[in-house]
């Protein structure tokens, strides 16, 4: 994926069964990190913007593991859009939704899963032309049967779940019609960066790939 064409929210979500929500405390664990996951079958990585050290992990993986794609997670502000895209992220994923990122992220030619918990807030992000969606928190906001409600109304809206998904429980999400894969942070155990297990992210990612639909 030429790093200088815009991606769309659904070639972020067709790429593989789970996007790993990843935390990273030190810009030293983004790169060995960024690898171990692309060594198991993924290269959509979204790090989250929750830690000081965030937009310094995007721009190392964006600089030194040009095959991933890195997005950037918990965006919440139009300056996060635009922090993100400086710093190299492709994409953005938000846990909420307002107009404001929206824009933001349009201006910054980052595709965007903007996040919803309910039906108004799913027509507010379709009012602004967004349609595939992050379902947050999926299993604690109603999980399969939310999305099994949703797909009468909402027939042509695109989720990504995430929130309490294990791999256990995700072949639920992913057998749904409105669901084209799920996000996670399991991939990434807290301790692995301190503890440099890289081969046990690179075996979890490798996991998921049964998941494919
Ligand atoms: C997120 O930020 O998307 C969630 O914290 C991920 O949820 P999980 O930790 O239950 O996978």
């Amino acid at each position: 994926m030429n790093a200088s064409t815009p991606l769309t929210a659904l070639q972020v979500m067709q790429d593989s069964p789970v996007i790993p929500v990843i935390v990273l405390n030190d810009v030293a664990h983004a790169v060995p990190m960024a690898r171990a996951l692309l060594a198991g079958g993924i290269r959509m990585l979204e790090v989250t913007l929750r830690t000081p050290q965030a937009l310094a992990c995007i721009e190392a993986i964006a600089r030194e593991v040009p095959e991933a794609v890195v997005g950037a997670g918990t965006v919440r502000s139009a300056a996060d859009a635009q922090a993100a895209a400086n710093a190299g992220a492709r994409f953005a994923v938000s846990p909420g939704y307002t107009s404001a990122v929206g824009q933001a992220c349009r201006d910054a030619r980052l595709a965007l899963l903007p996040g919803v918990a309910s039906s108004s807030e799913i027509m507010m992000a379709c009012e602004d032309g967004f349609s595939e969606l992050k379902f947050f928190p999926a299993v604690q906001a109603g999980g399969v049967g939310m999305l099994k409600a949703w797909a009468g109304p909402f027939f042509d809206v695109k989720f990504c779940p995430t929130g309490g998904i294990t791999l256990q429980n995700a072949p639920d999400f992913l057998a749904l019609g409105n669901v084209v894969c799920v996000g996670g942070s399991w991939l990434v155990p807290a301790n692995v960066p301190e503890l440099g297990d890289w081969g046990r992210v690179t075996r979890l990612a490798m996991e998921t790939q049964v998941l494919r639909k």
